[in-house]
C-alpha cells in the first residue's frame, strides 16, 4: 500500500519555525517506528504571495485536494496587512478550507497537569479541563453573500457582511458534534444568539432537530454565546462538546485555549466529509497565527503544531495509539519542567527556545519505545 500523503504549508511568521519541530517528528515516526509518509512543501499566505502575486496557487490548492491530509503553520505578518483584500494572506487559508470543504474545526482545550498552575484562572477551576470546540468552518459569515464595502447614500461608505446558513450546513457540523460527544462525555452544547439574530433561531432548531431525530441518547444544551464566553470563564468544566458558528467559534476557541495556559498549546483538526477510501478531506493546524512579535526568533511554542499532527495521526490515518504517544510525549516533559517563553509565569525563569521544546519532546518519544 502507498504511504500517506502530507502536503507540509508551513506559511509565514512562526509558521516555519514550528512546523520545523513537526517535521522532526514526522521523520522520527519513520526511523524508529517504521511509519513513512510520502510529505510534500508548498507555500501559504504571505511567501505565496511574494512568489506567485497569490496567497495561495491553482497548483497548491489541486495538490492539497490530492493528498491524504495537509499540515499548515500559520499565516499573515504586518508586511501584508496593506494588501488588498482579495490576496491577503488568510485568503489563501479560508479558500482551503472552503475548496476541501472543511466544515468541521475540531478545536480541543485540553489542561496539562504541569501547567494547571500557570492559568490565568485558579486551579481548580481549569486541572482535568477536557473541552472540544466544534466550530463550523466554511459558512456563516465568513463567507456569506452580499460583502464588500459600498458608497453608501450619505456621502459615506458601508462595510457590508452576511450572516448565513443552511439546513444543511448547520445539521451536518451538528452531527459531528454528536458524534464525538458519543465517544466523550456524552454532552453537546450548542451556542448562538437566537435572540437577536434570525441564522441563530434556525441554527438552534436544526440542531435540535438532528439531536431528535439522530442522538436522543445525547445530552443537550443550548446557551446565547456571550453567555458562553462567560461561562467558558466562570466553569469552563461544565462543557464537554460545544457546537457553534465559525465567527463565535473563532472567538470562544481563542478564549478556550488561554484556559490551557497558552494560544501556543492549542490544535486543531479541520475535517470534511469521509471520502471512499475511508479518511475525511483534512487539514491540521495550530490554533494561533503568525505570531509576528515573536517571529524570527526561536521564542515561539512548537506544542500546538505537535499537537495538530498528533490530530492527524488520530483523525485522519486512524493510528490512535501513536497519537496518544506524541501527547504523552508533551505531557512528560511539561511535567519535567521544559518552557517555552510564552509558558513562563511572572516570577521568571529561564525559557526553552523553539528548537529545544522540540528535541525534548523527541526525547521524550525516544523514550517512549
Ligand atoms: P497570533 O496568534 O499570531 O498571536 C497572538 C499572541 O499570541 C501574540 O502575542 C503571540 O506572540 C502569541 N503566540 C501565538 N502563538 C504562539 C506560540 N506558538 N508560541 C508563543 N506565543 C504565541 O494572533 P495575532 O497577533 O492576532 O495575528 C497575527 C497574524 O496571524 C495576523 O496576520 C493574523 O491574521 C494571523 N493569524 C493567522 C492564523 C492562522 O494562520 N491560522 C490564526 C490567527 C491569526
Ligand atoms: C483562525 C484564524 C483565521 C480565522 C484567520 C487567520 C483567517 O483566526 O484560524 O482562528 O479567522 O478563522
Ligand atoms: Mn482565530
Amino acid at each position: 500500500m502507498a504511504n500517506p500523503s502530507l502536503l507540509i504549508l508551513a506559511g509565514d511568521g512562526i509558521g516555519p519555525e514550528v512546523m520545523t519541530e513537526v517535521k522532526k517528528i514526522i521523520t522520527w515516526f519513520g526511523t524508529k517506528r517504521g511509519v513513512h509518509f510520502d510529505v510534500t512543501e508548498d507555500l501559504v499566505g504571505g511567501c505565496a504571495y511574494d512568489k506567485h502575486g497569490t496567497p495561495l496557487h491553482d497548483d497548491t490548492m489541486a495538490r492539497a485536494m490530492q493528498v491524504d491530509a495537509v499540515l499548515l503553520g500559520a499565516v499573515g505578518g504586518p508586511a501584508y496587512d496593506n494588501l488588498d483584500f482579495s490576496v491577503k494572506p488568510e485568503r489563501g487559508l479560508l479558500r482551503l478550507r472552503k475548496e476541501m470543504d472543511l466544515f468541521s474545526n475540531l478545536r480541543p482545550a485540553q489542561c496539562f497537569d504541569a501547567l494547571a498552575d500557570f492559568s490565568s484562572l485558579k486551579k481548580d477551576i481549569i486541572s482535568g479541563l477536557d473541552i472540544m470546540i466544534v466550530r463550523e468552518l466554511t459558512s456563516g459569515v465568513y463567507f456569506g453573500e452580499p460583502r464588500g464595502i459600498f458608497p453608501d447614500n450619505e456621502g459615506g461608505r458601508v462595510g457590508v457582511n452576511t450572516q448565513r446558513y443552511t439546513t444543511n450546513e448547520i445539521r451536518r457540523v451538528a452531527r459531528s458534534a454528536f458524534e464525538l460527544a458519543k465517544r466523550r462525555g456524552n454532552k453537546v452544547c450548542s451556542m448562538e444568539k437566537a435572540n437577536v439574530m434570525e441564522s441563530g433561531i434556525l441554527w438552534r432548531e436544526e440542531v435540535q432537530w438532528v439531536h431528535d431525530h439522530e442522538y436522543p441518547e445525547v445530552e443537550l444544551s443550548h446557551m446565547y454565546a456571550d453567555n458562553g464566553a462567560m461561562q467558558l470563564v466562570r466553569w469552563p468544566k461544565q462543557f464537554d462538546v460545544i457546537v457553534t458558528d465559525n465567527l463565535f467559534g473563532d472567538i470562544l476557541s481563542d478564549c478556550a485555549a488561554m484556559l490551557t495556559g497558552s494560544l501556543g498549546m492549542l490544535p486543531s483538526a479541520s475535517l470534511g466529509a469521509v471520502q471512499a477510501n475511508g479518511r475525511p478531506k483534512a487539514l491540521y493546524e495550530p490554533v494561533h497565527g503568525s505570531a509576528p512579535d515573536i517571529a524570527g526568533q526561536g521564542k515561539a511554542n512548537p506544542i500546538a503544531c505537535i499537537l495538530s499532527f498528533a490530530m492527524a495521526l488520530r483523525y485522519s490515518f486512524d493510528m490512535g495509539d501513536d497519537a496518544a504517544r506524541v501527547e504523552k510525549a508533551v505531557e512528560t516533559v511539561l511535567a519535567n519542567g521544559a518552557r517555552t517563553a510564552d509558558l513562563m509565569d511572572k516570577d521568571g525563569g529561564t525559557p526553552i527556545s523553539t528548537t529545544q521544546m522540540g528535541d525534548a519532546i523527541l526525547a521524550a518519544l525516544d523514550a517512549s519505545l
